[in-house]
């Protein structure tokens, strides 16, 4: 795989204030990778460095092999820029804003026009084509200025919180896009706070804090590296005392705690179990709820407990 973002020894000050602390990471061609952390982590400030519109303190970013420093424009070519907030347009049809920066990016008007419809399109915006862009929702707002960053056909998305304070509905269709943007071979680095977006998407998270990576690769190896203890989540129909006496007996289960919260059938039991074993043991345990006549309505392992893998990584330091 090769890369096509590099981050090399990074650092930015504001003042006093370090807010990226000496940062190194790759980002492979293709990837959909998730930047995490908390607020004031220092993503805003690598992005932005990244999208040549400030400059580092000490060390660079190179995208396709071109440094931020050296070769600002040819970074700028490929790559394509969400920032976290969307600016104010009063006076602006969507296909206005829209050929707005795809003239920005020197296209010639004739190939606009056919490009602006086709983008249009891709975030399923075209009745609104002739709206105020102060008219749309957030949800919609966001979709266009996602296509906004399409407009020269860039390689790289470096999309800031592309998903922040949109209703369930509207993250699922702007994460569908991500994966329908990665399926057309852009790789897409993004800053986020939902984990649930993480999990299912990303094919490499860098969880941030303090300016500093605390962790990195993908979900599955970050867990083990993090928390080498597995989670089963379980529900059944049947007296809880049995099935804790079953599981109980069975080596390697370290603990069986009934799930406190949501809504559970009066009598189906809801579990979590930690242990620690192999997948063969994973398939022991619940073959041991079958043979004790426990009826099984869900059995999963919590492999991407995002939220415990990010708590595990950081630790809330104030910076
Ligand atoms: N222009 C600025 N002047 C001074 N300090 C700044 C400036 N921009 C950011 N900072 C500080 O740098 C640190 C990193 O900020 P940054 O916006 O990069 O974090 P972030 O990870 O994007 O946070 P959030 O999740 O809240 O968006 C913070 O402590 C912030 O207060
Ligand atoms: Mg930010």
């Amino acid at each position: 795989m090769s890369v096509i973002i590099e981050i090399v020894k990074l650092t930015k000050r504001y003042g006093k204030k370090l807010a990226v602390n000496d940062l190194s990471l790759q980002v492979e061609t293709g990837a959909i990778y998730g930047f995490v952390g908390p607020n004031g982590a220092g993503k805003t400030s690598t992005m932005r460095i990244l999208c040549t519109l400030m400059h580092p303190t000490t060390g660079t970013i190179r995208v396709g092999g071109y440094d931020v420093l050296k070769n600002p424009r040819d970074v700028r070519r490929l790559v394509g820029y969400m920032p976290d907030f969307f600016g104010v347009y009063d006076d602006m049809t969507v296909m206005e804003y829209l050929d707005f920066f795809a003239a920005c990016y020197d296209l010639p008007a004739q190939q606009r026009a056919s490009i602006n419809t086709d983008l249009l399109a891709l975030v399923d915006l075209s009745h609104r084509a002739n709206d105020m862009v102060d008219n749309l929702s957030r949800g919609m707002k966001q979709r266009l200025a996602l296509a906004r960053t399409l407009a020269h056909d860039p390689q790289v998305l470096v999309l800031d919180e592309p998903a922040s304070g949109l209703d369930p509905r509207a993250r699922v269709e702007i994460r569908e896009l991500l994966v329908e943007l990665a399926r057309m071979g852009k790789t897409i680095f993004f800053s986020t706070h939902i984990l649930a977006d993480v999990a299912e998407i990303c094919t490499h998270v860098g969880i941030l804090e303090g300016g500093k990576l605390v962790a990195s690769g993908n979900l599955n190896e970050m867990q083990r590296q993090l928390m080498p203890q597995r989670t089963l989540s379980i529900k059944l129909i049947g007296s809880l005392e049995q099935a804790q006496a079953v599981l109980g007996n069975i080596p390697g289960v370290l603990s069986v705690i009934p799930y406190e919260g949501g809504t559970t059938e009066p009598d189906s039991v809801h579990l979590r179990v930690a242990f620690g074993g192999t997948d063969t043991d994973v398939s022991d345990i619940l073959q041991a709820l079958v043979m004790a006549k426990l009826r099984v309505l869900h059995f999963t392992e919590d492999m991407r407990d995002v939220e415990s893998i990010f708590l595990q990584a950081t630790q809330g330091k104030v910076t």
